[in-house]
């Protein structure tokens, strides 16, 4: 098979590292790709906005499928356009994204097909929303109904902090995406991430994992995209994942479909485990970045087949087996991210890491035969283990191969499934 592949980030270079394993593979490409992905596969220049420019490319090179790492080309509906074009893709359709698109419409959905979730309200007037949030009082939730890049979401701890998250989201701090707001019911717990590879009748359970979304040790600071992550979840037991699947993915699944837009791709539910069992904080409709790194270096099957019968609609009949071993990813990050980071250094030992541990490469280019970060988060440096414990200290032999003193990243992650471990 001719696969293009879309995307340019670490969660892209996981699964073209993982996509080159297979054998039913002929070509992979990528598009824009980078450094670490170019490994893999041949880059290709694509606009990725010209979905009429990018259906004709695949024609042109008998692209057998096209599988689209990131949210916004899906929400901007690139998988409907090459479609349309007869061109199979791995990935929802427009109106599918709106899953991730747009908070509110999840929320109603959740409240239509009685699926756990925080109680909320949706507004489209500030006063409204203030009025609301003086109603509920704090700790309360405030988030911009639209694609944020992970920043539209304040959990406010006082009244005043959700009313001047409020007045952000209308006064144009997050676009269009803030034209409407959802408050919701602040849920405690704790959080794990749950994947499913779905072909818009099925849902096949693709693994667990918890990232760290605050950039400094101890989960303290301001939120990233995720700092690290590990799988899998230990709070994902099986009882939890059928109840998640039963509770939560099924009805959704089921929803969607009665919807008219039945969901195919990757659903990623973020979720809060609570004493009364799993509820709904989110919807993404693609991999997590970094959570699919430590995915890829799980699963023993063959991706290309599994997202091929995901946009087939074949998943009814197939499984996916994982390795025993906990997998681990530490992000080095340029120093200033998640604010504006430094560009240009020049990272070396990327050959020196011992030998298990994979550097996904997620901000870098390539400048005069060096290989220099390009964006906040850089590298994504991987490993497994027997135990979190062990591919926690493989991931750091990895880090402190690499001499990059521009960069950073946390000493700490998997601290809480460390400490399970220890005490267990
Ligand atoms: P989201 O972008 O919706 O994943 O939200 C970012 C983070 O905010 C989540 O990972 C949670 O840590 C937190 N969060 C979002 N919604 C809630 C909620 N209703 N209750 C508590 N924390 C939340
Ligand atoms: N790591 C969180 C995300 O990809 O949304």
């Amino acid at each position: 098979m001719n696969v293009l592949l879309i995307g340019s980030g670490g969660r892209e270079h996981a699964l073209a590292w993982k996509l080159s394993a297979s054998p039913l593979l002929t070509k992979l490409y990528a598009a824009p790709g980078n450094p670490g992905i170019a490994k893999e596969a041949e880059i290709v220049t694509l606009d990725i906005g010209d979905h009429a420019a990018v259906a004709a490319w695949c024609k042109d090179k008998r692209i057998d499928l096209v599988i689209v790492g990131p949210e916004a080309p899906l929400v901007a509906g690139l998988a409907d356009d090459l479609r349309v074009a007869g061109i199979r893709v791995f990935g929802p359709s427009k109106v599918a994204a709106r899953l991730e698109g747009s908070k509110g419409f999840t929320k109603d959905l959740c409240a239509r097909f009685s699926i756990p979730t925080a109680a909320y309200g949706r507004f489209t007037d500030a006063v409204e929303a203030a009025a609301y949030v003086r109603r509920q009082g704090a700790p309360i939730v405030v988030k911009a109904d639209g694609l944020a890049a992970g920043k539209g979401v304040t959990v406010a701890m006082t009244v005043e902090e959700a009313q001047e998250a409020v007045a952000a989201c209308f006064d144009g701090s997050f676009g269009a995406a803030g034209a409407e707001v959802v408050v919701e019911e602040f849920l405690t717990g704790e959080e794990a991430s749950f994947f499913c590879l779905c072909d818009g009748t099925t849902a096949l359970p693709f693994g667990t994992a918890q990232d760290h979304k605050r950039v400094g040790e101890g989960d303290t600071g301001p939120n990233t995209g995720g700092m690290g992550a590990y799988s899998p979840a230990p709070v994902m037991t099986p009882e939890m994942i059928d109840r998640t699947m039963r509770e939560i993915i099924e009805p959704t699944m089921r929803g969607m479909a009665e919807l008219g837009s039945p969901f195919s791709g990757v659903l990623f539910a973020g979720l809060m485990i609570g004493a009364d069992g799993p509820k709904l904080i989110e919807y993404n409709v693609r991999f997590g970045d970094p959570e699919c790194q430590v995915l890829m270096m799980r699963l023993k099957d063959d991706l290309l087949v599994l997202l091929s019968a995901a946009a087939d609609g074949q998943l009814a009949h197939m499984s996916a087996r994982w390795r025993d071993e906990a997998a681990l990813t530490v992000v080095m990050a340029a120093n200033g991210y998640p604010g504006t980071p430094e560009r240009g250094g020049v990272i070396s030992g990327l050959d020196q890491v011992p030998e298990g541990v994979e550097i996904f490469h997620a901000g870098t280019a390539l400048k005069d035969g060096d290989i220099v970060a390009s964006g906040g988060r850089v590298l994504n440096v991987t490993a497994v283990g027997k135990t979190v414990t062990e591919a926690q200290a493989r991931a750091y032999s990895g880090v402190d191969a690499i001499d990059w003193p521009q960069g950073f990243c946390r000493r700490d992650i998997g601290f809480r499934a460390v400490e399970r471990e220890k005490n267990a």
